[in-house]
């Protein structure tokens, strides 16, 4: 057992993918969890896949794609017991020009991969502040934080924004008893890519797509060991060196290259 066991963590963007993943993986280590995204039934799921845990889970539906939701999510899961551990995984993008693209989109991007992330954080921080029991944040950004990504142009800055957020927080609690840690996932199998209308990608962005229990399971460890950034996989290791060696507007030609286009259906942002 790891030295999280009895600890509480709550969990955003649970209902599938890298969230799911991470939950199943904090379970096992004896972590009680709060889970929460829109979708009720994907979160009971989850929650009865780790029941053989014996952690207790509480599930919290929550659209942190509005406004105030973050605070009432946070007032909801804190007002059953502390929140030692806060993962700051849902997110979105869309895959299209941003021209091409409804104006409500963009504002439930932001709102959802930026405010919302630094709502939880702050009101995380302030529970912690002064107290000697260790606090962790993990917050899942993208290796698109390392450079533009051309019809991903919103989504790779919302990840560089949660990359600079993260590691300069990260730097101002060196010392506490809180650490935060940011984690830039690349290609990761989950239902994202049909989601964003993405998915016709180039050989290399398909051999490189990571499971996302592996891309969990290096997540938590990274939290864990209370690392400031960490981008699972080899290849994604070296694109994100890679890019610091060519100019930007080679590293974003390179990214279109390796995305494709998009596809003709981009989803509905809808509730399934
Ligand atoms: N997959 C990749 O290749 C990849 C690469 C780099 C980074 N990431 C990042 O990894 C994180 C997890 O994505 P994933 O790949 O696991 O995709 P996913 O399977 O689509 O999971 C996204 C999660 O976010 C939740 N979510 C979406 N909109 C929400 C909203 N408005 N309010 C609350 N929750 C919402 C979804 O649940 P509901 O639909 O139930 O709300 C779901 O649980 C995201 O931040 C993503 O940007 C993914």
């Amino acid at each position: 057992m790891s030295d999280l066991t009895g600890l509480r963590a709550l969990v955003t963007g649970a209902s599938s993918g890298i969230g799911a993943a991470i939950a199943r993986d904090l379970a096992a280590r004896g972590v009680h969890l709060v889970l929460t995204a829109r979708r009720r039934d994907a979160l009971d799921g989850v929650a009865g896949e780790v029941s053989a845990h014996g952690v207790r889970t509480d599930v919290i539906p929550a659209d942190l794609g509005t406004a105030a939701a973050a605070r009432v999510l946070w007032l909801t899961a804190s007002a059953t017991g502390p929140i030692d551990i806060l993962v700051n995984n849902a997110g979105f993008g869309y895959f299209r020009a941003f021209s091409a693209v409804e104006r409500t989109r963009d504002l439930e991007l932001v709102q959802l991969n930026i405010t919302s992330l630094v709502e939880l954080s702050r009101l995380f921080v302030d529970a912690h502040a002064g107290k000697p029991s260790r606090g962790y944040l993990l917050n899942i950004a993208s290796i698109g934080a390392y450079q533009s990504v051309p019809n991903m142009a919103l989504y790779a800055a919302s990840k560089a924004f949660v990359r600079n957020f993260t590691e300069g927080l990260h730097d101002e609690l060196r010392g506490t008893a809180l650490s935060a840690t940011c984690v830039c996932p690349g290609g990761t199998r989950t239902a994202f890519h049909a989601a964003a209308g993405a998915g016709n990608y180039s050989w290399i962005a398909n051999a490189s797509m990571m499971s996302a229990e592996s891309v969990a399971n290096a997540s938590v460890r990274a939290m864990i060991g209370g690392k400031r950034t960490m981008i699972p996989g080899l290849v994604n290791k070296l694109s994100c060196f890679g890019v610091r060696l060519v100019p930007r507007a080679v590293a974003s030609w390179l990214a279109r290259r390796v995305l494709g286009t998009p596809m003709r259906e981009l989803p509905a942002r809808t509730v399934a």
